[in-house]
């Protein structure tokens, strides 16, 4: 047997290749903190923002209707996002080029990523509309049934999966080490998110549920 595929050699070289790739980021970077910064407000945000709407309507007094308000909430993360996304690409600009990453295969998995992140989202997001897709739910606009269908077929939660995708495509396609901790960040607080928001979502089609039960039941 040869040495290359000793399981203890195989660990010590991506134990090396991961201490190579952390140390090419440049945490001290600004612009990397900002973009750090930026991945974690964002859903806090949008969860602080829409339970707060829920308990007091505040976004739908102020917009007049439930929807103008889930439309001005809509319009307040997608800029949120596309402020987050900037930033990221600002970032990735100062950061290291890792020799590691510009390899043939990583470059294909990253354009795959990205295919397959954007395709997630826009497919998700046609499926909910927007009312669906930014917390509607929370504004007392509720979708009729659960969509059981692309992409809800192949991912539960095809938005922040996608989205999730996306930062780890780019990341790998502009062989950018840092742009891989982004990525890391950005599942991490979905995942975070995603404890707060699916209970809750839960609670509101129950509740709807047992009052039309109720209803018929009169
Ligand atoms: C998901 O649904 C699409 C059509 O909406 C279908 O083409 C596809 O095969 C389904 N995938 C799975 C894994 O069920």
């Amino acid at each position: 047997m040869s040495d290359t595929f000793d399981i203890k050699n195989v660990f010590e070289q991506t134990k090396e290749l991961y201490g190579n790739l952390i140390q090419s980021v440049d945490f001290n970077d600004t612009y990397l903190r900002y973009s750090l910064i930026w991945v974690a407000f964002n859903p806090i945000f949008w969860n602080i923002v829409a339970r707060l709407e829920y308990n007091t309507h505040f976004l739908t007094k102020i917009a007049g209707s439930a929807k103008a308000g889930c439309y001005t909430l809509a319009v307040i993360i997608f800029t949120l996002g596309i402020g987050r996304d900037h930033m990221f690409n600002l970032a990735l600009q100062n950061q290291e080029t890792s020799p590691f990453l510009q390899i043939d295969i990583l470059q294909k998995v990253g354009y795959t990523a990205i295919v397959i992140g954007q395709i997630l989202v826009l497919s998700s997001m046609y499926q909910l509309g927007i009312t669906g897709t930014y917390l509607g739910d929370y504004f007392g606009i509720l979708m009729k049934d659960r969509v059981t269908s692309f992409p809800f077929n192949v991912s539960n939660n095809p938005m922040y999966q996608g989205s999730t995708l996306s930062f780890l495509g780019i990341s790998l396609i502009k062989a950018k080490p840092a742009g891989l901790i982004v990525a890391l960040a950005v599942q991490f607080m979905y995942d975070i998110a995603l404890q707060f928001e699916e209970p809750f979502t839960a609670k509101i089609y129950a509740n709807r549920d047992k009052l039309e039960n109720e209803k018929k039941n009169l």
